[in-house]
């Protein structure tokens, strides 16, 4: 249930995003190394958008942890390689909600998570960034603190 209401705040949300303003990439560039930065930039406006306003919630938050931070502007980089716009984004959760399998970029996009830890493991982030991105669909990973988890599902929500 929680994935369904995510999904609808979601929706509505990347219908009035604009892009990031310079305070946004000041904040990526000093979290971020230059080619974690260059998947970052890559994502559509949406996902920008939103990875920004997690990372800020994280930050206020739990401030000084750059390692939440950076889990929290890192965790969909995975998305964007389906290539898929909201509407179809929405039909894809649909179908996964109903259980209904789901095929090529649909079923990339339901994937995004694991796709995305993969490309950040291959980047060399550390184990906290890819972990979440693994899993924030899923279940609390054991090495990862319920506190920490709890402060990423609340920016996850943003
Ligand atoms: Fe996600
Ligand atoms: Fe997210």
């Amino acid at each position: 249930m929680r994935h369904l209401a995510h999904l609808v705040r979601r929706f509505f949300g990347s219908l009035g995003t604009r892009r990031p303003a310079p305070t946004d990439q000041m904040l990526v560039a000093e979290l971020l190394s230059p080619s974690e930065s260059e998947v970052f930039w890559s994502q559509p406006v949406p996902d920008l958008a939103h990875a920004l306003r997690s990372a800020r919630t994280v930050g206020a938050s739990s401030p000084g942890r750059t390692g939440l931070a950076r889990a929290a502007l890192l965790h969909d980089v995975g998305k964007r390689h389906s290539g898929i716009g909201t509407i179809r984004r929405s039909i894809a959760t649909g179908l996964s909600i109903l259980r209904v399998p789901a095929r090529g970029r649909m079923a990339s996009y339901l994937d995004h998570a694991a796709i995305g830890a993969d490309e950040l493991g291959r980047l060399g982030c550390e184990d906290l960034v890819v972990q979440f991105a693994r899993h924030h669909h899923g279940l609390r990973p054991d090495h990862l603190s319920p506190e920490d988890w709890d402060a990423l599902l609340r920016a996850d929500d943003e």
